[in-house]
């Protein structure tokens, strides 16, 4: 196909997209100053985030100050953010709390699932990971096995199922993989899990907002993510915890700070966790970065994951098929699963010198990202990337490439 017919053929599907609206609300140049694929490192601003950040800061801190704590629901955000969160990742109201950073709810995490583990039937001291992990997952492990007399073993993450046994305390999976955005199983991986009497831990930055996830409906023990991706969240905004409410009266934080007390003003020597999903907090919440992702969670309404997920499927489908037209074969190998149910919303391009080509991608206002040694990342977030968008991000690839 041609040029113009694949740029006729993006023009078609933009117009027929359900999901073009929702452009408007995120604060993005024009679509022919720059084209952003890197919404799955920073997520684009949604524009109603700075007014509401603006009032949060004049008047809430500045006039209310102290009396924000309640008169303007401080205290209980994390919660209530949270909540939002469980709603894009299957998650039912109070088993989600928002906070801390997805490093620190790793840790969390690995620790109380091994402390479950050691209540159980004994013998379990093996912690599976993921052998790709983002690294932080993997020395956040380490230590968290350190701590708990367990040991790491690294498996790939589609052989989890199969290497989980009678020593697994607790697997460590990230559901999509942030450097070639395979999609892992979820379901037949946490059944797995269980099924040889472990506990799971899902890393989530790769899919919520992307995917549907279904954290309640599939079992999963614990979950962690971040939300300055797809969640549009904005620079270091709260990771988040999920744990499955059955297992919130066993979990035992390794960083019980007092806002995790059951009665925090108590200001008791002694420990006392608080029930449900407040157990996962530690201490004070970053309140503006809390409020500014509360206020960016807003686009999220009205919206169907599932229609987020089909319009992510076609979008990568269409980049890689503008990509096969345009650029000259032996010149990229993509590492993304071209299967659906292997593949996330982002698309990897492993070429030679990709770090100067994503350079010069960038220069031209195609905004993806380098992943050493050789990997091109491109990221397609439905609520703002167009078919357009990715047929421009194919095109100006190949004329960076050269013939
Ligand atoms: C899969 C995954 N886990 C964890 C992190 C980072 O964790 P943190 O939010 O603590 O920086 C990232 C960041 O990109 C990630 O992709």
């Amino acid at each position: 196909m041609s040029d113009l017919d694949l740029a006729q053929e993006a023009r078609r599907l933009d117009a027929a997209d359900a999901l073009r609206a929702k452009r408007e609300e995120f604060a993005l140049d024009d679509h022919d100053t720059t084209v952003y694929l890197d919404g799955n490192s920073l997520g684009a601003l949604p524009r109603a985030v700075p007014a509401r950040l603006a009032d949060v800061v004049e008047r809430e801190w500045g006039r209310l100050r102290i009396r924000s704590w309640t008169e303007s629901g401080w205290w209980t955000a994390p919660e209530r953010v949270g909540d939002r969160i469980g709603r894009l990742v299957g998650a039912a109201p109070g088993q989600v709390v928002a906070g801390d950073s997805t490093s620190v709810n790793v840790f969390k995490a690995v620790v109380a699932a091994a402390r479950l583990a050691a209540d159980g039937d004994g013998g379990r001291d093996e912690i599976l990971v993921d052998a790709a992990t983002f690294p932080t997952d993997g020395y956040i492990a380490a230590s968290a096995a350190r701590l708990t007399g367990c040991r790491i073993r690294a498996v790939d993450a589609g052989d989890v199922a199969s290497a989980a046994g009678p020593r697994t305390a607790v697997a460590l999976v990230n559901h999509v993989d942030y450097r070639t955005g395979r999609l892992h199983d979820l379901p037949g991986t946490t059944a797995a899990v269980h099924a040889a009497g472990g506990r799971v831990v899902w890393d989530l930055c790769h899919s919520a907002g992307a995917l549907p996830v279904a954290l309640d409906a599939d079992g999963v023990d614990l979950a962690v993510g971040c939300t300055y991706k797809y969640l549009n969240g904005g620079p270091g905004s709260p990771a988040y915890l999920y744990v499955r409410r059955e297992l919130q009266p066993r979990f035992d934080s390794p960083l019980p700070g007092w806002n995790s007390h059951a009665d925090p003003f108590g200001m008791s020597p002694q420990y006392a966790p608080a029930d449900g999903a407040v157990r996962g907090r530690v201490g004070t919440p970053d309140i503006l970065s809390l409020l500014a992702l509360e206020a960016a969670l807003d686009v999220w309404d009205g919206v169907a994951v599932e229609a987020v997920r089909a319009k992510s499927l076609a979008l990568t489908d269409f980049f890689l098929r503008c990509v096969a037209a345009y650029v000259p074969g032996g010149r990229l190998e993509c590492v993304t699963p071209t299967a659906h149910d292997e593949r996330g919303s982002q698309v990897s391009l492993r070429c030679a010198d990709a770090d100067e080509v994503m350079a010069e991608l960038v220069r031209r206002g195609v905004v993806g990202d380098f992943r050493r040694p050789d990997v091109l990342r491109f990221g397609f977030t439905p609520l703002y990337t167009g078919f357009a968008d990715a047929e421009r991000a194919a095109r100006v690839l190949a004329e960076v490439l050269g013939p």
